[in-house]
């Protein structure tokens, strides 16, 4: 369905045309004076040029042949040569009412859709998830489901951390403190035990402590990259322990990211394209791409109009051990292989920004992607405290994801249940949902590349630009249906009509913009673009609700068409959060 902008403009563009002046002129935009009009066409001034012309006079033209349009109410030529214009009341519901009958309120959907890859979260295994995890991953769902919405075939997948030092280092750990384990006997041929020698608790213990030893211990460092080496080589008690690393740590990931409604479709890790790398390097350096450059294998992806050195990347390392570069080059190679995306797009810190650059390049150079392959990387600023530096614990260490998720639902507990009568089980429930809408509103809002200061009483507050604000709208607008319907009201069949107030035909309006602003959002992957839209929804929505008393209307038409309206409203909201990744309680 066409968006409302265009049908509007497309009208403008006629009277233009109808007055002898190019018809392109015609284009409207929103009104940046809501004071003064709804929208706007600024194609006199342009045209002043073009014509030799007073813009006035040619404003004057256009508004004369719009007196009998069908979209616009009024057409005002003002000086120096704008068009102020308001659309009628009748072409806005029109217009509503054949949105609700299209599916996705008539956003369009791609002729030849587009399979995406979404690499988001990136956890590390056997590391818990802390607050610098939670960008990739509130952001990165949000975008999948953004181009899902879109009418896209898209594939989240968390590219787990799980072949690297990382992984020698806990086993070398694990071999300090039992060395009698099953797993390091070379001579065993038997299975090995079900259970890992170890809880998730352990785990992350371990790694942080095989961290700090290897950094002071150079024969300890030397012995994780042995075991590092013999794991990648495949020995089996290596392997065996590995497993349990890898499924011990992905159930707790797992029950981390289902309270943060994340979902991946793919668990896939660097481990994965372990087999691929060999074939890929051999490709590299047949083709010539790959040359030894201090014993290292490059491939080289400086371009003649880099303003920055770009250095060349690294495949292999001297010693012939693979790199972060390497296993994303094969993961590259695979997904075109398995999958064959028209697009892939990486979520991380923008820290990464220029490593990503040479991975693209490299993978453009040596052809593991089609020319027309979009490889696009989002790099996001940091979460930052009240202090505007990065976003500790109150002592100063790093806040594991799990204990930030509790201060928040705590704090959205203490507000729900202040001076209330609530039943604990139902509020604690309730401060769940309320507390995710906080905490991912409070990141979505911003634009990703910027920095944002987690402010957890602003994030948790009912009112102004925050999640709970939006919840407390969908749940105000649930209410009154409910009591419509507790008085014996119905909502079948209810049918929109022409507004009666500026501020019903304001909430007309913005709903209007739903699939234009949508398709925005999606073509520059602008999760926050549905924030702005959503809180200027609900504001409209407030300000309507304010004026009307609509469960005491005793007019019923006038009473099913707000219905209507609510309806519209609360389903344009609900499909918003779900597209940022939360959702509305019945009740708060
Ligand atoms: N595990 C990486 C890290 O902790 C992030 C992975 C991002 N994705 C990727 N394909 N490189 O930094």
């Amino acid at each position: 369905m066409k968006k409302f902008l265009d049908l509007i403009s497309e009208e403008m563009k006629q009277a233009f045309e109808a007055s002898g002046y190019d018809r392109e002129l015609g284009k409207v935009t929103l009104s940046n004076r809501p004071d003064l009009c709804e929208y706007q066409c600024n194609g006199a001034m342009a045209g002043a040029k073009l014509y030799k012309k007073a813009p006035l006079m040619i404003a004057q033209d256009v508004a004369e042949k719009c007196k009998d349009s069908k979209a616009f109410s009024s057409v005002e030529a003002v000086p120096p040569g704008f068009l102020n214009l308001k659309v009628k009341e009748s072409f806005v519901t029109d217009y509503l009412t054949k949105m609700c009958h299209e599916p996705k309120f008539g956003l369009e959907m791609p002729e030849n859709p587009s399979r995406i890859i979404v690499d988001y979260g990136g956890p590390n295994v056997a590391k818990p998830l802390h607050v610098g995890h939670l960008r990739s991953a509130v952001i990165g769902e949000s975008i999948k489901r953004i181009a899902r919405y879109a009418g896209h075939d898209v594939i989240g997948d968390i590219h787990l951390g799980d072949w690297g030092l990382q992984m020698g280092l806990i086993i070398t750990e694990l071999k300090e403190r039992q060395p009698d384990l099953l797993y390091f006997d070379d001579t065993y041929q038997g299975d090995y035990p079900k259970e890992a020698p170890f809880t998730i608790s352990e785990l992350e213990e371990i790694y942080p402590t095989a961290s700090n030893k290897s950094k002071e211990d150079p024969a300890y460092k030397e012995r994780a990259m042995e075991a590092t080496f013999k794991l990648q080589s495949g020995v089996r008690g290596y392997r065996a322990l590995w497993d349990h690393i890898i499924s011990v740590s992905v159930a707790d990931l797992k029950k981390n990211y289902q309270d943060l409604n994340v979902d991946f479709d793919l668990w896939k890790g660097e481990s994965d394209v372990h087999d691929v790398i060999p074939g890929m390097v051999d490709y590299m350096k047949k083709e010539g791409y790959a040359y030894i450059s201090d014993g290292a294998l490059v491939v080289d992806v400086k371009e003649e109009t880099d303003t920055k050195e770009i250095p060349p990347c690294m495949i292999l390392k001297s010693d012939g051990a693979s790199l972060y570069n390497t296993t994303d080059l094969a993961t590259i190679m695979e997904r075109m292989r398995e999958y064959h995306p028209d697009r892939m797009i990486y979520l991380t810190d923008k820290r990464q920004e220029l490593y990503f650059e040479q991975v693209f390049r490299c993978a453009r150079k040596t052809k593991l992607v089609e020319p027309e392959t979009d490889l696009l990387h989002i790099g996001f600023g940091t979460m930052n405290g009240k202090d505007g530096k990065p976003f500790k614990t109150r002592e100063g260490g790093v806040m594991r994801l799990e204990i930030l998720i509790k201060e928040i639902n705590d704090e959205m507990y203490r507000k729900i249940t202040d001076n209330r009568q609530v039943d604990e089980e139902e509020a604690r429930q309730t401060a769940k949902v309320v507390a995710l809408s906080a905490i991912k509103y409070g990141d979505l809002s911003n634009q990703a590349s910027k920095d944002y200061i987690f402010d957890i009483d602003k994030f948790t507050s009912f009112e102004g630009d925050t999640g709970p604000y939006i919840l407390y709208t969908i749940v105000r607008i649930k209410s009154i249906l409910n009591k419509i319907k507790e008085q014996g009201g119905t909502l079948e069949g209810a049918v929109l009509r022409q507004a009666d107030s500026d501020a019903e035909k304001a909430l007309m309006l913005e709903m209007a913009g739903f699939n234009a602003m949508m398709e925005t959002a999606y073509q520059e992957s602008a999760p926050h673009k549905i924030c702005a839209y959503i809180f200027e929804l609900a504001n409209a929505f407030n300000r309507f609700y304010h004026e009307t008393k609509i469960v005491a209307e005793e007019n019923e038409e006038k009473k099913s068409g707000w219905v209507a309206l609510l309806l519209l409203t609360r389903d344009i909201l609900e499909t918003c959060i779900d597209v940022l990744g939360f959702a509305a309680p019945e009740r708060m």
